[in-house]
């Protein structure tokens, strides 16, 4: 009933903007074709990155080594580009890209509600925007721009939309933070089925950056180690991958990296034939520029475990826990976007309790910077807490004048005895 109600509310804005005036003339469609190359306003890091010899006993095709220079060029148009997210922010700690399609909007209004909530990141510069293809129901362009228009969190290129061109989205997204983003610290991009405690993410990658190495690694990684076997049927099966086995990789439904690295994985795609699953295809690259893995399957919880989202995310101890991002396709099919606000609450409620029992270990623990929205939360408690205090006082004020009366009246008592 309830997320019915949310569901209902969320498309309110996106049906009634439809209607509005200046749509009275029918629906335009506004290719706004930006040539990404044209509007460079940021320096580079690198400009070209060349390949490390391949080591004979890996597991890469000769193929993805000798390939001939921009065999793999990225030459999509911006359909949608909000080209000043970043620009306007001295400093963009985290830019988080979420590959999504149209049909998936209860899941982003879940997240922009939720965990990727701008006011959660009031202390912090955080960006989040949304990766979208070109829908072949050319029906469906008005309805993205209307949501683009509402949220400006849209990032569109004209390639279509499908399974086989994840990978696209994925030298999309790279593309996009290379080229409006370069100031970012980290890039973290993932699907949309994910959970992720913010609160939690912000200080580990903290952490993380204060290390010097960081620059060369995946901060975050769901590790696969080399040399898993390719599949050859089902949804997973490779495609234009000969060999009988992948290099090391991160799992594509989430990874972090530095912005260095997100930039010469980029260079390193135009140089690199491209194959399914996209995931697989990074570890190539990888291995060409011989980029370092980090293994934290630890802060996943879904991937193997299907049962044990829920149970982590309600134990007492959550907290203590590495437990950061859940997994939920699979899992919760068609139901992600209500687990995601049950998540969020469920990790809201931990951070409260943990707050109000003891601010000094919040503080201890670095998470101070992103606390200013549970502390407005907070107000509820504050203002309960006052009245218990009110209560207390004046409950002593009226004992105590209750028993001073009681000494009056028993000295009239007894006086009354002697008297009699
Ligand atoms: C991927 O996108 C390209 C460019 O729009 C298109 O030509 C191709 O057919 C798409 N591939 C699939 C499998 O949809
Ligand atoms: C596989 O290679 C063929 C041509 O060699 C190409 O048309 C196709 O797009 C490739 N598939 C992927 C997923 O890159
Ligand atoms: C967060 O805000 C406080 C003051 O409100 C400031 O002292 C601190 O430097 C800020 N932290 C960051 C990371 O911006």
């Amino acid at each position: 009933m309830n997320s019915v109600l949310v569901y209902n509310l969320a498309f309110l804005p996106v049906f009634l903007s439809i209607f509005l005036p200046n749509n009275l003339f029918g629906p335009t469609i506004v290719f706004a074709h930006t040539n990404a190359d044209d509007d460079t306003d940021a320096v580079p890091l690198d400009t070209f990155v060349t390949s490390r010899p391949r080591d004979p006993r890996s597991a890469v095709p000769e193929k993805f080594y000798n390939a001939p220079q921009n065999c793999n060029p990225h030459p999509y148009m911006y359909l949608i580009n909000p080209s000043t997210l970043c620009v306007h922010k001295d400093e963009v700690f985290l830019l988080i890209l979420v590959r999504t399609i149209f049909s998936q909007f209860e899941r982003r209004m879940a997240i922009r509600e939720t965990w990727g909530d701008k006011k959660n990141f009031r202390n912090v510069s955080v960006v989040v925007a949304f990766l979208f293809g070109r829908d072949q129901d050319l029906h469906l362009q008005p309805s993205i721009h209307r949501e683009s228009e509402i949220y400006k969190d849209i990032i569109q290129e004209d390639f279509i939309e499908s399974y086989d061109n994840l990978t696209l989205k994925t030298v999309m997204a790279w593309k996009w933070a290379r080229l409006y983003c370069l100031h970012a610290t980290f890039v973290m991009v993932m699907n949309d089925e994910m959970f992720v405690d913010i609160f939690k993410l912000i200080p580990y990658l903290r952490q993380i950056s204060l290390k010097s190495e960081y620059v060369d690694h995946f901060a975050l990684c769901y590790y696969f180690p080399c040399c898993d076997l390719v599949y050859r049927r089902g949804k997973y099966a490779a495609a234009n991958y000969s060999s009988t086995a992948y290099p090391e990789y991160c799992s594509g439904v989430a990874y972090a990296a530095s912005m260095k690295v997100i930039n010469q994985l980029y260079l390193m795609s135009i140089d690199t034939p491209m194959f399914m699953p996209d995931d697989a295809w990074i570890g190539v690259l990888a291995e060409k520029l011989r980029l370092k893995f980090i293994d934290t399957d630890y802060v996943f919880e879904g991937i193997s475990v299907k049962n044990g989202i829920l149970k982590k995310f309600m134990n007492p101890d959550y907290l203590g826990s590495a437990t950061m991002i859940a997994v939920l396709d699979y899992v919760f099919p068609n139901k992600e976007a209500v687990i995601i606000r049950h998540l969020w609450r469920l990790v809201l409620d931990h951070h409260r309790k943990s707050f109000l029992r003891n601010q000094v270990a919040v503080k201890k623990m670095n998470l101070n910077t992103d606390w200013e929205i549970l502390e407005a939360n907070n107000v509820f408690y504050l203002v309960a807490y006052m009245m218990f205090v009110d209560v207390f006082v004046v409950g002593i004020i009226l004992c105590l004048l209750f028993y001073r009366r009681k000494i009056k009246l028993g000295c009239k008592a007894s006086y009354q005895c002697l008297n009699y």
